[in-house]
C-alpha cells in the first residue's frame, strides 16, 4: 500500500453533528524505534507488546461550522487544556490530506488517561492512537452518509482498511502510536523477515506466539515522574549523523528477525538477551549522540542490578526494558506473577518515586466505546 491508498476523494457530507468515543492502550517496544526520516518514516523496524491497563479514553464531538480554519477545543481530565493545542494543530495539518473533513467541523476533544498524569509514562502512543481512531470513526460516519445519499462509490471501510488507516494516521501524530491499534504484538517498519510489514502503519504479528510469551506481564516501575528530559522528537533527531546510526539500524532488522523466531519457539533466554540489549542500546545511542544525555537515574541502575541478581538466584525469566526515560518496565511470564510481585514489593518498590508502580499486562488493542 502507498500513501495514495489513504487519500479519499474529496467529499461534502450533510451530517451536521455527531460524536464518537474510543479507548486505546499504550505499548512497550521490544525492538526499539529510534531515528526517523521525513513524515515519521522509521529508520528501522520495531515490534511492541500492546498493553491493556495504561490507556487513553477519548471522545470527539463534531459540529458543522463556517470558515476554513481548524477549530477544536481540548478538554483533558475534565479541564480545558491549551497546552495540547499546538501538537494537535500540527497533527491536523499533517493529516488533513487524508481526512478532508477536518476544516468543515468544530471538534470538542475530551480525553483522559487511566494512568496518573505526570507519571513519566509517555501518553503520546495511547493519546494519538485514540484520537486517530476517533477521526477514522467520524470519517466512516460522514462517508457512509455520502454513499447513501449520492450512491457514490467510496472507500471500503472494512475493518482491515479501517485499522490500517487508523494506524497510518496515528503514526503521523506520534510514530509509536501506530503500534497501539491492535495487539498483542505489532510490527512497524518494513523488514525482510515480516512479509506484510510497512513503514506507513503497524501490522499485527500473526505467527503463532509460543505459550511462554502469551499474557506476558509488564510492571512499570515509576522511578522518575518528571517531564521527559529529552522529547522524543529531539531524541530521534540525535540519530542524524550519529556515528553508530547505520550499524544500529542494521542491528534492529537482525534483532527483529531473531525475535520472530524466539516468539514462536519459546526460547526465553534469547528473548531476555534481545529485549535487554535493545533497551540498553537505545540508551547507549543517547549517551553517544551530540549533545549526549543520560536518561537513566541511579535508581534505574539499582533496579536493573536487582533484577539480574533475582534472575541469577531464582532461575526466573524476569527481564527489563526501558523507554526514553528512567522508568523501568519489568517483563515476566504470567506463571511467575506471584513470585515477581512479591520480589517487586520487597526489593524494588524502595527505588520507585513515592513507591509507585503500575501493573499491566499484554492486551489486544483499542476498543470502540461509542
Ligand atoms: O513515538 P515516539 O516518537 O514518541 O518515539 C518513541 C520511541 C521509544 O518509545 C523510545 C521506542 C519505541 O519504539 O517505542
Amino acid at each position: 500500500m502507498t500513501e495514495q491508498d489513504f487519500t479519499p476523494k474529496s467529499y461534502t457530507s450533510n451530517v451536521e453533528s455527531g460524536s464518537v468515543k474510543w479507548e486505546s492502550p499504550s505499548n512497550i517496544a521490544l525492538v526499539k524505534y529510534w531515528g526517523k526520516r521525513e513524515s515519521q518514516i522509521p529508520e528501522n523496524p520495531s515490534i511492541s507488546f500492546t498493553l491493556s491497563n495504561c490507556k487513553t479514553i477519548t471522545e470527539v464531538t463534531y459540529t458543522k461550522k463556517e470558515g476554513t480554519d481548524f477549530s477544536f477545543d481540548v478538554i483533558f481530565e475534565g479541564e480545558k487544556n491549551a497546552a495540547f493545542k499546538p501538537k494537535i494543530q500540527t497533527f491536523f495539518e499533517r493529516v488533513e490530506g487524508y481526512l478532508p473533513f477536518l476544516r468543515d467541523y468544530h471538534f470538542k476533544i475530551e480525553t483522559s488517561n487511566t494512568f496518573p498524569h505526570s507519571s513519566g509514562i509517555a501518553s503520546s502512543a495511547s493519546g494519538m492512537s485514540a484520537l486517530a481512531l476517533c477521526l477514522m470513526s467520524i470519517e466512516e460516519q460522514l462517508t457512509k452518509n455520502v454513499i447513501q445519499s449520492e450512491s457514490e462509490e467510496f472507500q471500503n471501510f472494512n475493518s482491515d482498511f479501517f485499522n490500517k488507516k487508523a494506524s497510518f494516521i496515528a503514526r503521523l501524530g506520534s510514530g509509536s502510536a501506530c503500534r497501539s491499534i491492535e495487539g498483542e504484538l505489532v510490527v512497524w517498519g518494513e523488514t525482510k523477515s515480516i512479509s506484510d510489514s510497512s513503514d506507513l502503519f503497524g501490522v499485527m504479528f500473526t505467527e503463532n506466539i509460543h505459550s511462554n510469551f502469551q499474557n506476558y506481564q509488564d510492571a512499570i516501575l515509576l522511578v522518575d515522574k518528571g517531564e521527559k528530559q529529552v522529547s522524543s522528537s529531539v531524541g530521534h533527531k540525535l540519530m542524524y549523523g550519529h556515528p553508530f546510526a547505520s550499524k544500529r539500524f542494521e542491528q534492529a532488522h537482525e534483532n527483529l528477525a531473531e525475535l520472530k523466531e524466539v516468539l514462536t519457539n519459546g526460547n526465553q533466554k534469547r528473548f531476555i538477551e534481545i529485549v535487554e540489549s535493545e533497551a540498553l542500546t537505545l540508551h547507549a545511542m543517547m549517551m553517544t549522540s551530540m549533545p549526549y544525555f543520560i536518561l537513566m537515574k541511579p535508581n534505574t541502575l539499582k533496579i536493573i542490578n536487582k533484577i539480574w541478581e533475582f534472575r541469577q538466584s531464582t532461575g526466573s525469566n524476569i527481564c527489563f526494558t526501558l523507554d526514553a526515560g528512567a522508568n523501568v518496565h519489568v517483563l515476566f511470564p504470567e506463571d511467575e506473577q506471584k513470585k515477581v510481585y512479591e520480589f517487586i514489593k520487597s526489593e524494588l518498590v524502595a527505588y520507585c518515586q513515592n513507591g509507585h508502580y503500575i501493573c499491566d499486562t499484554v492486551g489486544k488493542g483499542a476498543k470502540k466505546l461509542a
